[in-house]
């Protein structure tokens, strides 16, 4: 059973969250940087993919990131996923951008669903503060979203919690 780490980072944040739930997720591959990825034809050798998204562009429909998974989604949608699980983790801040709050999570989520992908890791929207965010799915977020701005006290516990979910929800782990 094989569980990879990818991740995109513009400032670095979301590479080491990577590190740190790695570190918690041992049996997991080291994270990789997508900027490093020749293509993604390792997501289908892999029975679980893990991958954090930072949000950049505030308030876009598409391209939301604005890092290098944003030139990516066409391809996850051409994969074949089915069968696997895969789980996201999202950076933002929920005070500056309250209203789009970790918003990049929501259109890689909806990318994997068409490649058909399994989603697990979802977290309930209570314990957050924030007006509005795409990635918001009935009463969960679609993901782990953390705050390394104005909420980084609380990533330790954050992770803590997922990394326990996640080894119940995916195979591999
Ligand atoms: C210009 C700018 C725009 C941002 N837009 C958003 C946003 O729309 N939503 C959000 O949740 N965070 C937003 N952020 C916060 C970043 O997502 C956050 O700092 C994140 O941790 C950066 O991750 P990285 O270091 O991996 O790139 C923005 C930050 C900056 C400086």
């Amino acid at each position: 059973m094989a569980v990879g780490i990818y991740f995109a980072t513009t400032t670095g944040k979301t590479e080491d969250i990577a590190e740190r739930l790695h570190q918690m997720l041992s049996t997991a591959e080291s994270p990789k940087d997508l900027a490093d990825l020749p293509d993604l034809n390792e997501f289908q050798t892999l029975d679980g993919i893990i991958c954090g998204i930072p949000t950049w562009n505030t308030g876009a429909d598409s391209e939301r990131s604005g890092t290098a998974w944003d030139s990516l989604l066409e391809d996850i949608a051409a994969l074949s996923l089915k069968g696997k699980k895969v789980a996201l983790f999202g950076l933002g801040d929920s005070s500056t951008y309250t209203e789009n709050f970790c918003d990049a999570m929501e259109e890689l989520h909806s990318y994997f669903i068409k490649a058909g992908a399994t989603m697990v890791g979802y977290v309930s929207k209570e314990n957050y503060t924030f007006e509005e965010s795409k990635s918001v799915i009935g009463d969960y977020f679609c993901g782990l979203p953390l705050d390394e701005d104005s909420e980084s006290d609380m990533t330790d516990e954050r992770l803590s919690n997922w990394s326990i979910q996640l080894k119940k929800e995916m195979t591999g782990l």
